[in-house]
């Protein structure tokens, strides 16, 4: 490994009481820092949402590489002591790179979830939603058979579930929207519960007992996923098992942050409507999100 060629963020003493970064293409990665927030109050958190070029997942895989690699290396720059890709098609695309290139621990979303689909599934018979590049890359198929190769995976790109999840949110902030999905905590069309039915149907036929919820967009979707596919499929989202793994190298590297820290929360966005993505941010992280610092593309180009 060249150490040389490494971003460097976290080799001072005061290492314990940096930010863990966390990234994704848009809000969806703050299901991820709600759940390592919760679990570990005492730690700060630096997310970076990719707004301006989200959805992620239609795009070929080098090119969520680059994003991957420049969001990182820009975060790194803030100077974090570790890093978690809260995007499952950033993860396929580029953990394994952003890995080599950084030199604090760099943690995906995939291994975990599937590490908690093994340990759900009592029938070995799991199932898979994500974007398009999560699904494409075979990401999930190969760390669920690579714990327990006698599993079988059924895996579905459900593509338009991100834009449900970003239309919900944005239409749910309408004091006037009065048609709300019984079944979703976000309000979801009509025409989307049809397209969620024709999703899912032909994955409950393959009789699998645990679903897992492959992109981070997807666990705002729980209650329209559940009542289509049944309450007794279990419903995987990785980000309790991330947050699990964080806590985990924190102290195993004595990095976690002291009891009594004082947690802070930063948010840079490439959004252009900073309001927008603050508001749409607060309602995932459960907590306000006041000042979101905007970032160019052109400066993250330059970060790598
Ligand atoms: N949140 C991203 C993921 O987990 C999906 C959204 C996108 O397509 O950009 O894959």
């Amino acid at each position: 490994m060249q150490e040389g060629n490494k971003n460097h963020s976290g080799s001072s003493p005061d290492v314990s009481s940096l930010p863990i970064g966390i990234f994704d293409s848009g809000v969806g990665g703050l299901t991820v820092a709600r759940e390592i927030a919760n679990k570990l109050p005492n730690e700060s958190i630096f997310y970076f949402g990719d707004t301006l070029r989200c959805p992620y997942g239609p795009r070929p895989l080098a090119e969520v590489r680059t994003f991957a690699r420049q969001i990182s290396a820009w975060l790194s720059k803030q100077r974090i002591k570790l890093l978690v890709i809260g995007c499952n098609s950033a993860t396929a695309a580029g953990l394994e790179a952003v890995q080599r290139e950084l030199d604090v621990p760099v943690i995906g979303v995939i291994e975990p979830g599937a590490r908690a689909a093994v340990k759900a599934t009592t029938a070995r018979c799991v199932g898979v939603i994500g974007t398009v590049a999560t699904i494409e890359s075979g990401a999930y198929s190969q760390a669920i058979r690579s714990l327990d190769a006698g599993i079988t995976v059924f895996s579905s790109a459900t593509p338009r579930f991100v834009e449900m999840v970003e239309e919900g949110l944005r239409l749910d902030r309408n004091p006037f929207e009065d048609i709300m999905a019984q079944a979703s905590s976000i309000y979801i069309r009509p025409a989307f519960q049809e397209i969620a039915r024709d999703y899912l149907d032909p994955l409950k036929r393959c009789q699998i007992d645990t679903l897992v919820l492959g992109c981070t967009h997807f666990p705002l979707l729980t209650p329209l996923i559940s009542s289509i596919i049944g309450s007794d499929i279990q419903i995987i989202s990785s980000a309790e098992e991330t947050a699990r793994d964080v806590a985990e190298t924190l102290a195993r590297r004595g990095h976690a942050a002291e009891m009594g820290h004082e947690p802070v929360y930063r948010f840079a966005t490439t959004a252009t409507d900073l309001e927008e993505f603050s508001a749409l941010g607060s309602a995932i992280f459960g907590r306000p999100i006041r000042d979101s610092q905007q970032v160019s593309i052109q400066e993250l180009e330059k970060a790598l």
